[in-house]
């Protein structure tokens, strides 16, 4: 029998942030050296020093914002190491990621330069592990002050007159374990000391503070945080990664799985909903009217790295079963989009669950990326509640924005084809758009032999009439569907 569900379309739910479509990018491998950024003088096309070709393709996603410089390395990154001349500029060596050295030429006034290309926001992750408060204060300074002061004039030296704006900071990262291995209690309270002394010269904008939260189901440490700092926060981060095994020293590769490793992946990406509910329901306890955000700062697959290549660089090929995480996860946020603010899929070119992945002056797209292209037209649109069961490995999730309603959907059964029936409240008479990512094997990939193999193609599986839907959907695939 053909399940309904039914879109309430005339109940207003919670807008969809466009900041849950995040990017995260760190110093680490190929993310950001040969990723992103080239250098003026080389001969891959770029506009100072910015890979043209990547930047075109990010644009067409959007991208609202870039977490950076780490992740791990953010506990070790001392910014005034990447300011001023090039060739002045510090060598230092990147403990965390392979051992390699890191020359500094990607620094602030890069990272700005990549913001401005992009047209997105900043989210930066200060050093709390390794760095001093005066050490955050100052960088806060040089990068916003806009009058007179030490470290405004050292950014007028360097070639940029007014300030940037910095919109969201984060104060530590995994302030657990890699950045500091503390306590909860511990980390509370030097979150606190350090977000007194983060400069706000824009009384009116504020500087969004993102606290450090918990991995995974680590439940008392969002407690703890809430509960001692809690009059402080603007948010807490969590960090969860989609590992197939689900064990770090043995993850499970990214092609060539066995179909066991399909179904832990999607069930182990499903617990993403379980996790922000459970957290949520803490930070309920402290602040019932939902003004501290949840942030997802990391998140997304992690498997063995690609044979043969750096095990620091996290070089890892990106398939339909990607696709799938990213349509599950993403649907999971609009749905807690009253809690969830921002997001940041770890990490936006050549790293983990990448948008893409360059080969000296190649790039191929990979399946995630269509996927966050495909679901644009959620960005900052009012999420709309769906009612009635769902069968087995279909996730959809639906919202409303300019009178058009958009309904994305994937079916991550690997054999059967489903049929959903989908009634609205509001009647809609036209497709505007429908297109879906389509695959015949559970790893299938781009590869930069096959660029296209897993590529947004027109879908027609769709039945409309007035408020009535049906929707093929055939096994392994994802689909987003505008109506007006
Ligand atoms: O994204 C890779 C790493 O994963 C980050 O540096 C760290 O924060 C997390 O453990």
């Amino acid at each position: 029998m053909l399940m309904t569900i039914e879109l309430l379309t005339q109940k207003k739910g919670p807008k969809i942030s466009k900041y849950l479509y995040g990017q995260f990018s760190e110093h680490l491998g190929h993310g950001i050296y040969g990723g992103i950024y080239v250098g003026e003088n080389s001969d891959i096309p770029n506009v100072n020093g910015l890979r043209s070709d990547v930047i075109e393709a990010l644009k067409a996603i959007h991208v609202p914002v870039v977490r950076w410089p780490g992740g791990l390395f953010a506990d070790t990154y001392h910014w005034e190491d990447g300011i001023g001349p090039k060739d002045g500029r510090k060598k230092i060596v990147n403990t965390n990621w392979g051992g390699v050295t890191e020359n500094n030429y990607f620094g602030t006034h890069e990272y700005f330069e990549l913001l401005r290309q992009l047209g997105c926001d900043a989210y930066i992750n200060a050093n709390i592990g390794s760095g001093t408060v005066q050490e955050m204060a100052e960088w806060v300074e040089y990068m916003t002050m806009p009058g007179e002061s030490p470290m405004a004039a050292l950014r007028r030296k360097n070639g940029q007159e007014e300030p940037w704006c910095v919109k969201f900071f984060g104060i530590g990262n995994e302030s657990w374990g890699g950045g500091g291995n503390m306590r909860p209690e511990y980390y509370a309270d030097v979150y606190r000391q350090y977000q007194t002394f983060l400069p706000q010269y824009d009384k009116e904008n504020p500087i969004y503070k993102v606290a450090c939260g918990p991995s995974d189901d680590d439940y008392d440490w969002t407690e703890k945080v809430m509960k001692i700092a809690g009059k402080y926060l603007d948010s807490i981060s969590l960090h969860f990664y989609t590992l197939p095994t689900g064990v770090w020293q043995d993850k499970g590769d990214a092609t060539n799985f066995p179909e066991s490793e399909w179904t832990s992946t999607m069930n182990r990406a499903k617990y993403m909903d379980e996790l922000v509910t459970k957290h949520s329901t803490i930070m309920d306890h402290y602040d019932p009217e939902h003004k501290i955000d949840l942030i997802i700062d990391e998140w997304g697959t992690w498997y063995n790295v690609e044979k043969g290549t750096n095990r620091g660089f996290l070089i890892q090929q990106n398939t339909i079963r990607d696709a799938m995480v990213a349509a599950i996860t993403l649907n999971i946020f609009h749905k807690h989009a009253d809690r969830v603010y921002m997001a940041n899929i770890a990490q936006m070119v050549n790293v983990l669950q990448a948008m893409i992945v360059t080969k000296d002056d190649r790039l191929i797209k990979t399946p995630t990326y269509y996927v966050f292209d495909m679901y644009q037209k959620h960005m900052e649109a009012q999420w709309v509640e769906g009612v009635g069961d769902v069968p087995e490995n279909i996730t959809y999730t639906a919202s409303q924005k300019n009178g058009e309603l958009t309904l994305s959907l994937a079916n991550y059964d690997l054999h059967e084809t489903k049929k959903i029936h989908f009634t609205a409240s509001s009647s809609y008479r036209n497709i505007i758009s429908a297109k879906g990512l389509f695959a015949d094997k559970m790893d299938a990939c781009n590869t930069f032999d096959h660029p296209d193999e897993v590529s947004e193609q027109p879908f027609d599986g769709v039945e409309l009439n007035n408020n009535q839907m049906i929707v093929t959907l055939p096994a392994k695939s994802v689909v987003s569907i505008t109506l007006k």
